[in-house]
């Protein structure tokens, strides 16, 4: 573990089950040795055939942030949001002080270096560990969605010298949490265990176990 954590640990599954997606920062900017940290956590996951397809773009400044926040905003189309929920969110999106960023002091963009058929869900993994790692040192993450259609396109990789060959993945912002927000809870999952005998249907009768059909 490196230096800019300052020997904090937590529990893994205190981690898992108190991470949260943080939407308010303090102004405290971060240090470069920490955001290294959070990346050397993250490039901990694995990766299919061990490639370590991935790169870690940052963006610094909340300020500028916010002043990317708008440009953000236009490369939003409603294909790019969730169909039942598209116009409450358009109408979020349409609010002038709506701050795509959270007024986060950093954004961090993990890119797939590479087209290897595995690479969106290495990145996906490094993501998680660098949110679980930020947590349990006491900081805030969010995913910002929002921000992929403007980050992939060429004009905005060359502005933020990303090599034009690399697929932002993943952009999520980090900072000083400014809420300690309460789980929103989860749905029950959807469990499928699969029979053991594949040649005959079967029927899944809940708690009764599989029926032959
Ligand atoms: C791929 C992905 C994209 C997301 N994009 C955004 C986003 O653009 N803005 C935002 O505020 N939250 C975003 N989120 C955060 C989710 O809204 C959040 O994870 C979800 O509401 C569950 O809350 P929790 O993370 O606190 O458990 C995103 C999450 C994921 C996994």
């Amino acid at each position: 573990m490196g230096s800019g954590y300052g020997g904090r640990t937590m529990e893994l599954t205190e981690a898992i089950y108190g991470r949260r997606a943080i939407r308010s920062y303090a102004a405290e900017p971060l240090s470069s040795t920490l955001i290294d940290d959070l990346i050397d956590a993250a490039i901990q996951a694995p990766s299919a055939m061990d490639l370590e397809p991935w790169a870690f773009v940052v963006v610094e400044g909340a300020a500028r942030l916010k002043a990317l926040s708008g440009r953000v905003k236009e490369h939003i189309t409603p294909h790019d949001l969730p169909p039942g929920i598209a116009a409450q969110v358009q109408a979020m999106l349409a609010a002038p002080d709506f701050n795509v960023f959270h007024n986060a002091p950093t954004l961090v963009v993990i890119c797939a270096t590479s087209d290897a058929p595995q690479a969106i869900e290495d990145c996906s993994l490094a993501a998680e560990n660098f949110m679980l790692t930020a947590y349990a040192v006491g900081l805030g993450t969010c995913p910002i969605g929002f921000a992929r259609p403007w980050l992939r396109r060429e004009e905005t990789k060359r502005e933020l010298g990303i090599d034009p060959r690399y697929v932002p993945v993943f952009a999520l912002v980090v900072g000083h949490p400014a809420e300690h927000p309460v789980s929103p809870g989860r749905k029950a999952p959807i469990v499928i265990r699969a029979t053991s005998q594949p040649e005959v249907g079967a029927v899944d009768v809940g708690d009764a176990g599989s029926v032959l059909v």
